[in-house]
């Protein structure tokens, strides 16, 4: 039988606000990267982060390669990176010529595991990138307790956790800079885009600097130095404005979808539900739940019997280390366990109770075998 509709894993929220905003831009001829939407959006986000500076760029991998750039970090340099990530994170590392150097996530909270951390630093050590990864975030006071004396930098990479908290306070504004993403999977999207957030006017003026070729303010066409087109159009912006009527709504309806999804997964034997730590807020960037030896089937087999009544689901990232650019004889055990056994499933705001009631139902038979042809 040919399921009646197919339910992705995600798909954005995109009205009548966005439409009029895109119309302004092509009404007015300002579709490129010069126009009043860049400096609103970049206002109203980084208010939202409760940041001083935002600089609005074309993807979240150009916001972490510019933040790296715009602190220096170059040939010789390390970076410590969470193994269990998208491939930007270390990929915006190796652009810059330094090194990636890999550790592992902690069990309770998918993120980067603070004492493996400190044991990796080095003289050459510059910075390290927290990963909110499945807007979880990081535990930032014991990342900042080792690395401030240090003097190195932290960069939040919040690709997958707008809105998400940590202690009360958003994420973006805990370490020396925060990346996010706007792909179109994203809490909220331009398309394509991404955000660097700071409080730090210098780094906010060097990120500026370096996403438009290093162009001299004074002096049109002098490039000191080589820079980048890292810039974000007033198009992109202007969705982005109008997203930001949603940003609130969207976080909460996160939240209330994973709680859906908890309530009727909670009492299932093998299957562990994605974590939230006390003083965590997450915003269940893609609910992820990771299966163990009880559940009886693999994550793969699980997917394809979803896929089978029309559930859309996606695997968890490989670690990097098991790419081939960084592979490394260590072992990252946490990571390959999360990687192995873990499936997101549909996270769209747009979902609906009885969608939910549906996907957690054919789970319940996925497991049960139910669902073989
Ligand atoms: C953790 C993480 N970092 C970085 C990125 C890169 O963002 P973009 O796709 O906008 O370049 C993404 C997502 O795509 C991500 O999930």
């Amino acid at each position: 039988m040919t399921p009646k509709r197919r339910i992705p894993v995600y798909e954005p929220l995109l009205g009548q606000q966005e439409r009029e905003l895109l119309d302004d831009c092509i009404r007015s001829g300002w579709i490129s990267s010069i126009g009043k939407y860049i400096p609103r959006f970049e206002r109203q986000f980084a208010r939202f982060c409760d940041c001083s500076h935002a600089a609005a760029v074309s993807s979240g991998t150009a916001a972490l390669h510019l933040t790296l750039a715009a602190l220096g970090i170059g040939r010789g340099d390390e970076v410590i990176v969470p193994s269990l990530t998208f491939v930007a994170t270390a990929n915006s590392v190796s652009y810059t010529g330094a090194k990636v150097v890999l550790v592992d996530v902690t069990e309770d909270t998918w993120t980067i595991n603070p004492e493996q951390v400190e044991s990796a630093i080095t003289p050459r050590t510059k910075a390290v990138i927290a990963v909110h990864l499945y807007g979880h975030p990081c535990d930032m006071r014991p990342l900042l307790a080792i690395t401030r004396p240090k003097g190195i930098k932290v960069i939040e990479d919040a690709a997958e956790a707008h809105g998400a908290e940590y202690s009360g306070k958003r994420v973006g504004s805990l370490g020396d800079a925060g990346c996010f993403s706007f792909y179109g999977n994203k809490v909220i999207t331009t398309g394509e885009g991404g955000m660097v957030v700071t409080n730090d006017a210098e780094l906010d003026s060097r990120v500026r600097f370096l996403r438009d070729h290093s162009m001299d303010a004074e002096r049109r066409y002098f490039h000191p130095e080589i820079g980048y087109n890292y810039r974000m159009t007033n198009v992109q912006a202007a969705i982005g404005c109008a997203q930001m009527k949603r940003i609130n709504a969207m976080v909460r309806t996160k939240r209330t979808l994973a709680q859906a999804y908890s309530e009727r997964l909670r009492d299932i034997e093998g299957l562990l539900l994605p974590p939230e730590k006390e003083w965590a807020k997450s915003v269940y960037w893609l609910y992820t739940v990771v299966l163990e030896r009880a559940f009886g089937i693999s994550s793969a087999e699980l997917a394809r019997r979803l896929a089978s009544a029309g559930i859309d689901t996606r695997p968890v990232f490989i670690p990097m280390h098991q790419l081939p650019m960084y592979a490394t004889r260590r072992r990252f055990p946490v990571s390959e366990r999360l990687s192995r056994n873990g499936l997101s499933l549909p996270s769209s705001p747009s979902l609906r109770e009885k969608d939910i009631d549906h996907i957690c139902g054919r789970i319940r038979r996925g497991k049960s075998g139910g669902m073989h042809p």
